[in-house]
Order: C-alpha cells, then structure tokens, then sequence
C-alpha cells in the first residue's frame, strides 16, 4: 500500500478548520455570481494567484474578501456539504469545524442563517457519510472584547448547537489576556474551550491560554518549544495540540517543511495532531498535510498512526462515540 493510500485509510478527526477556509475560489467565483456580490479578483485563475502569502495578516486580508460571497443559508450549506465530501475521502470519521460569526454578522448576516446551513450540512455528512462533527464558534481577536461578548449574547439562543469557543485571527499583539472574561463566561454556560496560540504568538500566549482561557487544546502551539518548561507542562497533561504544517509554510512560521518542528513536538511526547487550517487557501485538505509532513519530516507510518489516533482522543466526543474507532 503507498504512503498515501495509508494515510486515507486511518480514521481520523480533523479539529482545526475554519470553514471559512475551505472556499476554493471557484465556488467563490460561483456565489459571488449567484448573491451578486463583486470579488477584488478577475478571474478563478487570478485568485489563486494573489495566494502568496507573507504572513498571517496577508492572508487573513483575502480570506475575510472572500467570505464577503457567503450571505444565504444555502451559501454555508453548500460550503460546508463540500467540505465533508473532501473530508471523507481523507478518512475523516469526525471533524470539529471553526465558524467566524463576526465575519457575517458584520455584513448583516444573521447569526441563525450561518448555523442553520452549517448545521444542515453537517446533518447531512453524518447520514450520507458517516462523519460526525461539532461546531466551535471563535471569537475574532484583532476586534474589541466588547464584541465577542456581543457575539456570545447572539449565540445564547443557539448554545445547545455549538459545542466550544475558540479565539483566532490576528494573533501578534492580541494576547489571550484580553478575552480571559469572556472566555470565563463561555466555560460557565458549559462551553469547550480552545484557542489559537503559538502560531505567530510567542509562548507566553499558549501559557495564557492555558492559564487565562482555560483552553482544553492548543490551535497551533509551534513555537511551545521556545519555553521548555511549558513543553513539560503539555507532556505532562497531554494537552492537544491541532498542528496545521502547510498552513505554517504557506504564512511563513516555517521556511521549508524539513525547518518545521512538528517532529520534535511528536517526539517530546505532546499530544500533537495534523489539520489542514484553511484548505482552500493553503494547499492541501488533511491527508496531504499528513503526506507533506511525513516526506518533509520522515515520518514513520507508525508515527502517522499515532498522530490520527491523538485526534480521536482529542476530540470532544464521549468515550461511547470513540470507542469504536480506536
Ligand atoms: N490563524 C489565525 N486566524 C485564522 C487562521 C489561522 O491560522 N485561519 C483562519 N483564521
Ligand atoms: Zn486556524
């Protein structure tokens, strides 16, 4: 059996995906036409194109562009059902997908309009599928806490549909300090908690999301190895960490995939697992960001195998709906 093959096989979940990220232009192209909204790009050829990215802020300046065309219900129907269709083929049996409320609600987008096509779509992936999924609400951090606690007062009606929050977008100079109250807010209504850190961040933010957020998982965390006391800290509690390697080469965190410390991570014993980010804009759904990594890093098949199996037990299933894939 081929690396690849391999790969597809084991069953895995995939816990870091803004599903904003996986609009592929043409389907950006295609509602843009169909709700009449203009793109800053001429063409499907064109948008790819302008993907080079420097940075995370230069990327997030053309992903928030491009989720201006998501506007009906249907919209984030048809983008989320054409998430699960790639995902199955990567042998995801479980996925707990990011949405940006802000990002819609700020054109006028009702709250409810999002989470009910994300929601339809998911219905639909686990009848059709077989796959399982949650929904994580993140709150955008390079705006005012002001408005993630307006954001969570619109969720309210909504709570028994979302599953956790998260914290992402700009992370230089947004600490996870600023959203400690709102997040303490979140965990008393009974939310999960995760948030990005470490990914443009220093360490100090994995150890305030931790400390201040009570983040159960790290969404990227790969600069924890700057403080070895926190990679301890990790070892210790097996925090997850959701990993996104082609993600960090395409913003830069990383040079080339043999800089990238993904191997150094697994090999200190973190609970390190491998997640795909922003699809659309990155390259590559998971299984290739697995096969990218194992080429890169010399990933061993039993290596991959711990890696998929770390994201089934980080995920925030029961034990009786993980059972039967372990
Ligand atoms: N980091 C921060 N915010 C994001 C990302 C990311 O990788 N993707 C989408 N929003
Ligand atoms: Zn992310």
């Amino acid at each position: 059996m081929d690396l690849a093959t391999y790969i597809r096989a084991l069953p895995k979940a995939e816990l870091h995906l803004h599903i904003e990220g996986t609009l592929e232009p043409e389907m950006m192209f295609e509602l843009g036409r169909r709700n009449g909204v203009a793109l800053p790009f001429a063409s499907v050829e064109a948008t790819r194109a302008a993907y080079a990215f420097q940075d995370l802020q230069s990327f997030l300046d053309i992903y928030y562009a491009g989720a201006a065309v998501l506007v009906r219900e249907e919209d984030f129907f048809d983008l989320a059902w054409a998430y699960f269709r790639r995902a199955a083929e990567d042998g995801v049996v479980h996925a707990e997908l990011f949405f940006d409320p802000q990002t819609h609600t700020a054109r006028g987008v009702p709250f409810a309009t999002v989470l009910d096509g994300l929601e339809r779509a998911a219905a639909r992936a686990r009848e059709e599928l077989g796959i399982s999924s949650r929904l994580i609400l993140c709150f955008l951090r390079h705006l005012p806490e002001a408005g993630a606690f307006a954001t969570l007062e619109e969720a309210r009606p909504h709570l028994a549909r979302i599953h956790g929050v998260g914290l992402d977008s700009s992370e230089a100079g947004h600490p996870p300090s600023e959203f400690a109250r709102v997040f303490a807010r979140c965990r008393e209504l009974g939310l999960h908690a995760v948030a990005h850190a470490g990914e443009e961040g220093p360490a100090a933010y994995i150890t305030e999301a931790l400390d201040l957020l009570g983040a159960e998982r790290v969404d990227h965390g790969v600069r924890c190895l700057e403080d070895p006391a926190l990679v301890a800290r990790l070892a210790r509690d097996q925090t997850p960490l959701t990993v996104c390697p082609l993600s960090n080469l395409k913003l830069r965190v990383f040079p080339t995939m043999a800089d990238h410390t993904f191997k150094r991570m697994l090999d200190a014993g973190l609970r390190v697992t491998i997640n795909s980010d922003d699809p659309a804009y990155f390259g590559g759904y998971v299984a290739r960001n697995y096969l990218e990594t194992a080429e890169g890093l010399g990933l061993t098949r039993k290596d991959l195998a711990t890696v998929a199996r770390n994201s089934l037990l980080a995920s925030f299933v029961t034990d009786e709906e993980r059972a039967p894939w372990l």
